[in-house]
């Protein structure tokens, strides 16, 4: 049934995924439901980027799973996201499948022809995997989680920075928190741009994604409503932003941050900026939000360039993560 973040049973929906998490990653706290009820807002306020809406399966007065589709509206906009977990407890009862039949009733309905699914692999053989296999879906992309434990090592990160500079001496460094600077903003939103085509996805059907200052500002508001910070580290060549690296900490949970957007557009590629820009904003965590104690970071095998940036900062592999298709 539907569900939504002022709904009685949102608190029980967010718990399915704080039990899915406890089961699949013990180590790791899970997601917390603010950051649920946060993006389901998102989602319901009208004139953003993405709309979606929640379903909840519903068994003995009690929810024992969760849906989330989620619909982008500026582009890509024959494809739907689809978010799904079956509490522990509740498993191989057919629950998923219910849920999964709604999701593709609910994404065909919204004229979309496509549904797009992540499954988070701690191991090689998740329930998910075989779920996804089960019902048809194809895996478009693979990518290998890789894990850098804090503090780095601070001659590992000068002797990584002298390199870079000498390798892109016309470029200046920065960082900022939360709010990318005005006159940075709209060499911001091209990065965002570059990075929908130019990041490996794949054979998963996503096309160029439309940005602008609103789309930049409107993410920033959003990470804001789900309690995270994002720090930035930038590179600026004769005043344009031309590389930047998000990261994006959960205030209520900082011992684990994520690595969000990463980007050198191909112009200025070859200058080392990307590790540049890394080294930036560790830095810049160390002094500012020393809790965080591991950082994640997902890059598919392919992307050569961006492993070796993260291998040569000492990043470890941590299991994967992997895209599933399935055409309506
Ligand atoms: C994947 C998940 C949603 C499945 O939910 P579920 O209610 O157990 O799924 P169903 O009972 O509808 O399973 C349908 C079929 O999928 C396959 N399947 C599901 N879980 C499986 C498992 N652990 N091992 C092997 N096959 C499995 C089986 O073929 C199953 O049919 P069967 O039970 O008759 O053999 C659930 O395990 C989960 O929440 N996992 C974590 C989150 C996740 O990975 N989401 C997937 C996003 S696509």
């Amino acid at each position: 049934m539907q569900t939504g973040p002022d709904d009685a049973r949102f608190p029980a929906w967010c718990e399915v995924w704080a039990a899915t998490q406890r089961a699949d990653r013990p180590d790791e706290a899970p997601r917390p439901a603010r950051d649920h009820v946060a993006l389901g807002r998102r989602l319901a306020t009208p004139g953003g980027s993405v709309t979606g809406t929640h379903r909840a399966a519903v068994a003995d007065g009690g929810v024992v799973g969760a849906l989330r589709l989620l619909l982008p509206v500026r582009d890509n906009t024959t494809v739907a996201y689809v978010d799904l977990a079956v509490h522990p407890a509740a498993r191989r009862q057919g629950v998923g499948s219910a849920l999964l039949a709604e999701a593709g009733r609910l994404a065909a309905a919204a004229g979309r022809t496509a549904m797009v699914a992540d499954v988070d692999e701690p191991v090689p053989q998740t329930p998910g995997r075989a779920f996804a296999l089960h019902h048809g879906w194809t895996c478009d992309l693979r990518e290998s989680r890789r894990d850098l434990v804090l503090p780095v090592d601070e001659a590992r990160l000068a002797v990584l920075e002298e390199e870079a500079r000498a390798a892109g001496p016309d470029y200046a460094v920065l960082t900022w928190r939360d709010r990318t600077p005005d006159d940075l903003v709209e060499d911001r939103a091209l990065l965002g741009r570059r990075m929908s085509t130019d990041a490996p996805s794949g054979d998963v059907p996503v096309e160029e994604e439309h940005w602008d200052a609103a789309r930049v500002r409107e993410e920033e508001a959003a990470h804001v409503a789900r309690g995270r910070t994002v720090l930035t580290g930038g590179a600026v060549r004769e005043g344009r932003l031309v590389a930047h690296t998000e990261l994006h900490v959960p205030l209520e949970q900082p011992e684990r941050a994520q690595q969000g957007a990463m980007l050198v557009l191909r112009e200025h590629r070859g200058h080392r900026l990307g590790a540049r820009v890394k080294v930036a904003v560790l830095r810049e965590l160390a002094a500012t939000l020393p809790q965080v104690r591991r950082i994640s970071t997902y890059n598919a095998e392919s992307n050569r360039p961006m492993v070796a940036v993260n291998e040569a900062l000492g990043f470890r592999r941590a299991g994967g993560l992997s895209a599933w298709t399935r055409r309506l």
